[in-house]
């Protein structure tokens, strides 16, 4: 089965046509680049293939299911790291964890499990009780 297949891919704004009929097929396995000049489209195909936002017009499947009849489906099954963090920096460490757990569908108990398994892997026993921010660049904290 193809990981991802568009057909006449296609999101309008009022007069502006960010996305233009794309047909593109991405198979299992297959690490896809998306590369274009800024305004070219690129964060609008990744919004229509994670379900937010509709497409115009045209169709896209994601591991066979429709992002406009089977959005659950795709949510499921969709990880994204976008341009920006979506890092909680009012946070901690833990309690960053344990949101996404939690946004998961794991339980009270499995959601402190699942952070200090991932605190523990990544080595963030230091940081756990950090707030989440980035330090800027050549700052001292
Ligand atoms: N919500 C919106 N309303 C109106 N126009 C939009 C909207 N979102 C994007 N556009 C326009 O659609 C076009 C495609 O934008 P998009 O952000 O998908 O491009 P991009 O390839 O991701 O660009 P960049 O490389 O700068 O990130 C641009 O002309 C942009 O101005
Ligand atoms: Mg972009």
């Amino acid at each position: 089965m193809d990981a991802i297949t568009t057909r006449k891919l296609t999101k309008k704004y009022k007069t502006k046509t960010a996305v233009d009929a794309i047909d593109l097929t991405v198979r299992e396995g297959e690490l896809f680049a998306l590369l274009g000049v800024n305004g070219a489209g690129k964060t609008t195909t990744v919004r229509m293939l994670t379900c937010l936002s509709a497409p115009t017009s045209g169709e896209a499947e994601v591991c066979g299911s429709s992002v406009i009849t089977a959005k659950e489906d795709v949510k499921r099954i969709t990880g994204i790291s976008p341009q920006d963090t979506s890092v909680a920096e009012k946070l901690t460490v833990r309690e960053n964890l344990e949101f996404m757990a939690k946004i998961h569908g794991y339980g009270k108990n499995a959601v402190k499990e699942r952070a200090d398994k991932m605190i523990a892997t990544f080595g963030l026993e230091e940081y756990e009780s950090s707030r989440a921010h980035f330090p800027a660049a050549g700052s001292e904290n």
